[in-house]
């Protein structure tokens, strides 16, 4: 993936957890899911006041796209923090590993991760999530 194209997911990342619903935790989420249409699909976490219920920003971004039809992606970039701080490196809960395995190849999508538009590093979904379970499996 081409660095503007991670600079733009950034820009989105950031932009969309400005929305966040973190009321509990105050730790704002993110997310920026780039399909392989070209679409971008934006995300931020949603909490409840009885906590399970809670959606990370991650999982948003997906269920946005998956439900408007989109089932194919190229990578996500996802920022994170807590309310009134700066970003903070903010890696994916494990559960949204296991969605993106669901959704995506683990040796091709990209997991941008990141501060800013200019602070940020890729990785595959095989690397962050090694020896996954997925669809294939179940073949
Ligand atoms: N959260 C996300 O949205 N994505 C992550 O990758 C990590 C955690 C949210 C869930 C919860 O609303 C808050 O961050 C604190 O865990």
């Amino acid at each position: 993936m081409e660095k503007e194209t991670m600079q733009s997911l950034m820009r989105v990342a950031i932009e969309y957890r400005l929305r966040a619903y973190a009321p509990y935790s105050k730790f704002k989420v993110g997310a920026a899911l780039l399909t392989e249409e070209g679409q971008i699909f934006g995300g931020c976490n949603i909490e409840n006041a009885s906590y399970t219920p809670t959606n990370c920003a991650e999982r948003t971004a997906f269920f946005k796209a998956v439900s408007e039809g989109y089932f194919k992606f190229k990578g996500i970039a996802i920022v994170g923090g807590k309310e009134d701080a700066e970003l903070q490196f903010c890696a994916p809960c494990g559960v949204c590993r296991q969605v993106m395995m669901e959704f995506c190849d683990p040796e091709t999508f990209i997991v941008v991760l990141g501060t800013s538009v200019d602070d940020f590093k890729a990785y595959t979904l095989k690397e962050i999530l090694p020896l996954g379970f997925g669809p294939e499996d179940l073949k």
